[in-house]
């Protein structure tokens, strides 16, 4: 029987959406999640593959800084990002969020999986109120468990490829 490779989730989430879709790929695939900040070299080691989650503020992911610092650690792991934003759904924004945020080094072992995100106008810090520019976008309703799915069959279908073409 396959068994699962060992993974881990590392997110940052400023209002919860992207920890909310952590725990529920948690709740899939079985797998730990850590704060970004204490992947060490003895978690790191002991992975096959990264689950990566950030959201998108002004065109720019939360886990923007902490990919550049640690690039050379994960240029050797297969990562599966999920990136929560409005704009999920358009092409050429999903390329230019690519472009801007993840180093070229990672890009041969990456997955993306664009999420959407919601914004509740009424939790906005005021620096976040004022960024928004009170262009609030209508409630999404439509961050559900089901949009993980994807995400969830990609990392099962690479934990089975391992152990079939894995060393005997
Ligand atoms: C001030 C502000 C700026 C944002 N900028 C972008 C953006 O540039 N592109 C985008 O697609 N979504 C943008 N969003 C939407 C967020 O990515 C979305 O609200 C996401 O769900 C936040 O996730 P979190 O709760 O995990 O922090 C922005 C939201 C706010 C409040």
């Amino acid at each position: 029987m396959a068994t699962s490779p060992d993974g881990v989730i590392v997110y940052k989430s400023r209002y919860g959406t992207t920890q909310q879709y952590a725990e529920w790929i948690k709740k899939e695939l079985r797998i730990p999640k850590i704060d970004p900040e204490r992947l060490d070299g003895s978690i790191l080691s002991a992975c096959d593959f990264l689950v990566i989650g950030t959201p998108v503020y002004q065109g720019e992911m939360l886990v923007r800084d902490w990919l550049w610092l640690n690039q050379p650690r994960l240029s050797t792991k297969r990562l599966f990002f999920f990136i929560v934003c409005l704009y999920f759904t358009d092409a050429e924004k999903r390329r230019q969020m690519i472009a801007d945020n993840i180093p070229g080094s990672l890009l041969g072992g990456c997955e993306f999986h664009f999420l959407p995100g919601r914004v509740n106008v009424e939790a906005l810090t005021a620096e976040d109120a004022r960024l928004m520019n009170g262009q609030a976008p209508s409630p999404l309703t439509h961050v559900t468990e089901e949009r993980i799915r994807p995400l969830v069959e990609s990392v099962r279908a690479y934990g089975a490829g391992r152990v079939i073409s894995g060393p005997a």
